[in-house]
């Protein structure tokens, strides 16, 4: 027994004999008391429970270190296969079979080792440890990690229709009332910009922490969208504002009304990516998930590229305008920079992501869509 129990064993002694034996008539006290007393039990038992629980987080941390541990060294054993290895040369037909049979099943372990990776605690990494500290923010099972991706895009999806909604009343409203004198309405919506990027960076950065693949360039641009957002939010109310203000306007209902129809698009895979993790749940194949993918993508990708087309547009004319003797501002030309580099950055990230896509060996990723979200749960929830 622990101290905690041996606390309590003497309040009740203490009762028991101090107490004088008192007269309980009324029905309803009598009851409490033998609710309490029945309570009284099972605290018992639950502190037998917490003690196991204790015992086995304790004994969790152990065999957790003890894995990470044991998957270092086998990849350090295999690094030093491998170094070894690399300069042989003139091997006889055996050798080479031997070799390369060798090859494939240290390829195997890898993969098992990534595996085994997904229900063990991972680093934060530099730009997490910096903003949260040293917290653990390790989703221990595919289940949990599921529902963290889910969440992010439902925030995604939110957020979206709010930007989408404002934007639509400054642009519209525009026409009926003179928003000109009226800045502060404009520096609410970048204010909800720069707060709803910068939080899509952090929760991008727990994705990755937990297996996520996503694209270096879609976290560095919502970086550099913030930082857009946030230059455009201190962009004094003068000449080169004004005659920016409308066709930015109508960028950000574009990239809004965009981002409702890419949620369809991850929405869609999410779910058939549950579905492929169903072991016996024949309904979807890692070819019809496929074949989803590309008609989405189809879909998806024209007003991808014109929303690309429109951030050079929005360089070009923030370039012209940084040439304007009215124009006295620092932030026109830092911004045509940045639209230019979005637009760069998209641009080349989507097509070398259309490219993989096309070139993926159907093999490898075979298994890789199969196990992504294999976890017990018999009905997918439709977000
Ligand atoms: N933001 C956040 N995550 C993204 C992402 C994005 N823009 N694009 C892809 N991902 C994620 C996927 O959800 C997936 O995550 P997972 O590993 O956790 O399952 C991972 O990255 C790998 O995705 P991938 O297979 O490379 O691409 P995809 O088929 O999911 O999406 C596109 C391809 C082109 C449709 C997508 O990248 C996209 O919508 N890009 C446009 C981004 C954008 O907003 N541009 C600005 C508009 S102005």
């Amino acid at each position: 027994m622990d101290t905690k129990s041996e606390d309590l064993a003497s309040v009740k002694n203490v009762e028991n004999t101090e107490q004088p034996i008192l007269q309980i008539k009324n029905p309803v006290v009598k009851v409490a008391l033998q609710d309490w007393e029945d309570l009284d039990k099972d605290l018992v038992q639950l502190e037998l429970d917490n003690d196991q629980y204790k015992k086995k987080l304790e004994e969790m941390k152990v065999l957790q270190k003890k894995c990470l541990a044991g998957i270092a060294h086998q990849r350090y054993r295999l690094k030093k296969i491998t170094e070894a290895l690399k300069p042989v040369k003139h091997l006889s037909e055996d050798e080479e079979k031997a070799v390369n049979a060798l090859q494939m099943h240290m390829l195997k372990k890898k993969s098992t080792f990534r595996d085994y990776e997904d229900n063990l605690p991972h680093r934060n990494g530099l730009y997490l440890n910096i903003i949260l500290g040293q917290v653990n923010i390790s989703l221990l099972n595919k289940e949990d990690k599921y529902l963290y991706k889910q969440d992010y895009e439902r925030f995604k999806l939110t957020l979206s229709n709010i930007i989408l909604i404002l934007s639509l009343l400054l642009v519209l409203g525009n026409y009926i009332v003179d928003f000109s004198n009226i800045r502060w309405a404009d520096s609410i919506l970048h204010f909800l910009l720069v707060w709803y990027y910068c939080t899509l960076t952090i929760r991008e950065q727990i994705l990755i922490v937990n297996g996520s693949r996503i694209k270096g360039w879609w976290v560095l641009h919502h970086f550099v969208s913030t930082a857009c957002s946030a230059i455009t939010l201190i962009w004094p109310d003068s000449y080169s504002y004004m005659q920016f203000r409308t066709q930015y306007g109508w960028f950000i209902l574009y990239v809004a009304f965009v981002q409702l129809l890419q949620y369809q698009y991850q929405k869609g895979c999410l779910y058939r990516l549950k579905c492929l993790g169903q072991r016996h749940d024949m309904d979807v194949t890692v070819e019809g998930f496929m074949s989803w993918m590309f008609k989405g993508l189809s879909y998806l990708l024209p007003f991808l590229f014109m929303a690309y087309l429109f951030q050079l547009y929005n360089a070009v004319i923030l370039y012209q305008l940084s040439y304007d003797p009215r124009c006295t501002e620092w932030q026109v030309p830092v911004l045509a920079i940045i639209h230019l580099i979005l637009f760069l950055g998209n641009m080349s990230t989507t097509l070398l992501v259309l490219k993989q896509k096309f070139t993926e060996d159907i093999k490898n990723i075979k298994k890789f869509y199969k196990t992504k979200y294999r976890f017990n749960n018999s009905k997918p929830k439709i977000m």
